[in-house]
């Protein structure tokens, strides 16, 4: 539900938006008079994306890949002049227990969801000015055990206090840095575990369902709502925050 016009006129890129929390949060944005830019990886889903979200413009751009977002950024500086609100959102998810996890997944995860998402940040605040904020995606999941989740785990971890590293060494240049910390949300993301098939993903979605006070999977615009709080004024005295936005699932699960 639109509030009220929090965003009007600002430049909002959303890394990460054109699928699941990320989409949310874009089209959240906009419906806030935001210029939206959205990434992702996936052309198809970009298009559907920016077709969806008034006069959103959507870049196909691997977080992974530092010099394709170097083209990325120079892009945005050039036609937009800067950038007002970054949200940090891509990211891969799946599960490799120890016994079985391989080098490469580890760098595979790490490469996604710490180190571009960590690089994503490093270049965007020179874009920002005197001031923005940037609202980054981390997950329960960097907070607590869980079988099989130690490299995405120790990436959200990571994130989780860069996140606070990046709030701290900017705050004299007036950006202000947070993070949401997702539990179970339905979105796109739990049918891309490699390895799964259906009534695999089903039994985890009990599971994970089950581990919740609120008993429930959470939905991105749920997600998309602590963000936009963030992102917004309302929040001008929150900083280096990490908000879990997870049915309780981290305190009281
Ligand atoms: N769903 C949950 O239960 C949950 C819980 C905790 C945290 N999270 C976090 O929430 C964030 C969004 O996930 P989601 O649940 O909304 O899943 P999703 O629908 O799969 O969205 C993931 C997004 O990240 C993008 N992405 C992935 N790898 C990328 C890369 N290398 N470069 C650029 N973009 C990339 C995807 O774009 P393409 O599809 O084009 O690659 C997509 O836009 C992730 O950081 C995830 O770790 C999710």
């Amino acid at each position: 539900m639109a509030r009220a016009d929090r965003f009007t006129g600002k430049r909002v890129v959303v890394l990460g938006g054109n699928s699941g929390i990320g989409l949310a949060c874009a089209q959240g944005f906009a419906a806030e008079g935001a210029l939206v830019r959205l990434t992702g990886r996936d052309p198809a889903t970009i298009a559907r994306a920016t077709a969806s979200i008034p006069g959103a413009r959507g870049s196909s751009v691997d977080i992974a890949d530092l010099a394709a977002m170097d083209a990325f950024y120079a892009k945005v500086e050039q036609e937009d002049g800067g950038i007002d609100v970054l949200m940090v959102n891509a990211g891969m998810g799946g599960f490799a227990l120890l016994e079985s996890m391989t080098p490469d997944y580890w760098d595979q995860v790490h490469a996604i969801n710490l180190r571009g998402c960590v690089f994503a940040m490093q270049k965007a605040v020179r874009l920002m000015g005197d001031g923005g904020a940037i609202v980054v995606t981390g997950s329960i999941g960097g907070h607590a055990f869980v079988p099989g989740n130690a490299a995405y785990g120790a990436a959200k971890a990571g994130l989780a206090l860069a996140m606070r590293q990046f709030a701290g060494e900017y705050v004299g240049q007036g950006i202000r840095v947070n993070m949401v910390s997702p539990g179970p949300i339905e979105t796109p993301l739990l049918y891309r575990n490699p390895g799964m098939d259906e009534a695999a993903v089903e039994a985890m979605r009990a599971q994970m369902i089950a581990a919740v006070p609120m008993k429930r999977m959470g939905a991105a615009r749920e997600v998309a709502d602590a963000v936009l709080f963030l992102a917004s004024a309302e929040a001008s005295f929150i900083t280096a925050a990490n908000l879990m936005v997870d049915g309780g699932a981290l305190e009281i699960g």
